[in-house]
């Protein structure tokens, strides 16, 4: 018989360039002994998306069931995250994470794009990890950047973190008696680029006069 396309994509998954030591470190997470929860964690287009493509080909290859879940795609509430384990209709923890434990007798779960369920990432992390079965193992990858620089004329964003930010976020929820869970923190300006540019070239609606 012709190969799958399921073969296939699995074939396509696992092709990547370098990243052994990553994906060596992410399989032992199928180990009995091994840690059962891993973070991938960087900066835009670093790759963690294909990495984790080719660790869901290398589970899947050791026998395990891999449930896949991506902030893209998923609405950022503990509803949208709940359905999408399976908890049916009218969500709720013990039925997804049951759902979820059901899958197999090993099952990854890879959360890609955290970055964009920050609203329930304290949640996520702390109530329903905690309550999965203990077959199940948790990849989650997001960006690590929180603080970001957008020139307004070329587009480009620039990644930062800042604990010095980070710590004055801190400061001003204490004074409001507020927990944070995350933060953005969005500075929109003009790149050096845009502006060497701008020497180049005269401005919109201006001539210039020799
Ligand atoms: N190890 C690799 N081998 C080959 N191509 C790679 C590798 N890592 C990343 N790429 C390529 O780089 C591009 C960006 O990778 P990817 O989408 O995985 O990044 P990302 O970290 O998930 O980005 P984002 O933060 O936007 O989600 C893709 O076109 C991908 O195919
Ligand atoms: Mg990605």
């Amino acid at each position: 018989m012709a190969e799958t396309l399921g073969a296939l994509l699995n074939r396509q998954a696992s092709a990547i360039t370098g990243r052994e030591q990553e994906r060596a470190q992410l399989a032992r997470l199928l180990e009995a002994d091994g840690p059962v929860v891993a973070y991938v964690h960087g900066l835009a287009g670093v790759g963690k998306t294909t990495l984790l493509h080719a660790f869901a080909a290398d589970a899947r290859a050791a026998g395990a069931v891999t449930v896949e879940l991506d902030g893209h795609v998923t609405y950022p509430t503990q509803r949208a995250v709940l359905s999408s384990l399976g908890a049916g209709e009218e969500p709720r923890l013990e039925d997804a994470v049951a759902a979820l434990g059901a899958r197999g007798e090993q099952v990854v779960l890879i959360v890609d794009t955290f970055e964009l369920l920050h609203m329930v990432d304290h949640w996520f992390c702390r109530t329903l990890v905690p309550a999965l079965p203990a077959h199940v193992r948790v990849v989650i990858a997001g960006r690590q950047a929180y603080d970001y620089l957008i020139c307004i004329e070329t587009g480009r964003v620039i990644e930062f973190n800042s604990e010095k930010l980070k710590k004055l976020r801190d400061e001003i929820c204490q004074q409001h008696g507020f927990d944070p869970l995350s933060h953005q923190f969005h500075i929109y300006g003009i790149s050096r680029e845009a502006k060497s540019d701008g020497k180049k070239k005269p401005a919109l609606g201006t001539r210039e006069v020799q």
